[in-house]
């Protein structure tokens, strides 16, 4: 069911410093950068540099208010690792499966994620403490799309 991890999801304050200190620091690549006022994040996607293009991801999330998930968990945890997202082919199938294994899911139904994926989040009490994301990236997920959520740039 699962194909690959494709990104982890770190919280952090300042999305801008983040992403510098990611490219500075471990050489990531930029690859996307937007808002997603439904999850509460502006998030940014940086690619390993010298990895083929769709590996795996850093995924930063900044939220756009403390009332929000990403915001809560700042404000409880402090910035670090936030949650695992696997790759699935078919994340409608996906996320009957693990209802049917009685995980606890956060989404009974996908929603639009970042670049125009699909994803669903499963309750971190299901998975030992790890927010667990699965996704279904857009079909011509490494072309320029018109993103569902607000670029940034
Ligand atoms: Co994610």
């Amino acid at each position: 069911m699962l194909t690959r991890i494709d990104h982890v999801g770190i919280a952090c304050r300042d999305l801008g410093e983040a992403v510098t200190r990611y490219q500075s620091v471990f050489g990531l690549i930029l690859v996307n950068q937007e808002i997603n006022e439904e999850q509460g994040v502006k998030e940014a996607m940086l690619q390993v540099a010298d990895a083929p293009a769709g590996t795996s991801y850093v995924q930063l999330l900044e939220p756009l208010h403390p009332d929000t998930p990403v915001g809560r968990f700042l404000a409880k945890r402090g910035p670090g690792l936030h949650h695992v997202a696997y790759q699935v082919a078919d994340i409608d199938a996906a996320l009957a499966a693990c209802r049917a294994a009685g995980l606890r899911l956060i989404d009974e139904q996908p929603r639009v994620g970042i670049r125009r994926s699909r994803v669903a989040f499963l309750h971190p009490g299901s998975s030992g403490g790890v927010l667990t994301e699965i996704v279904q990236p857009a079909v011509h997920s490494e072309e320029p799309v018109a993103a569902a959520g607000r670029e940034v740039q």
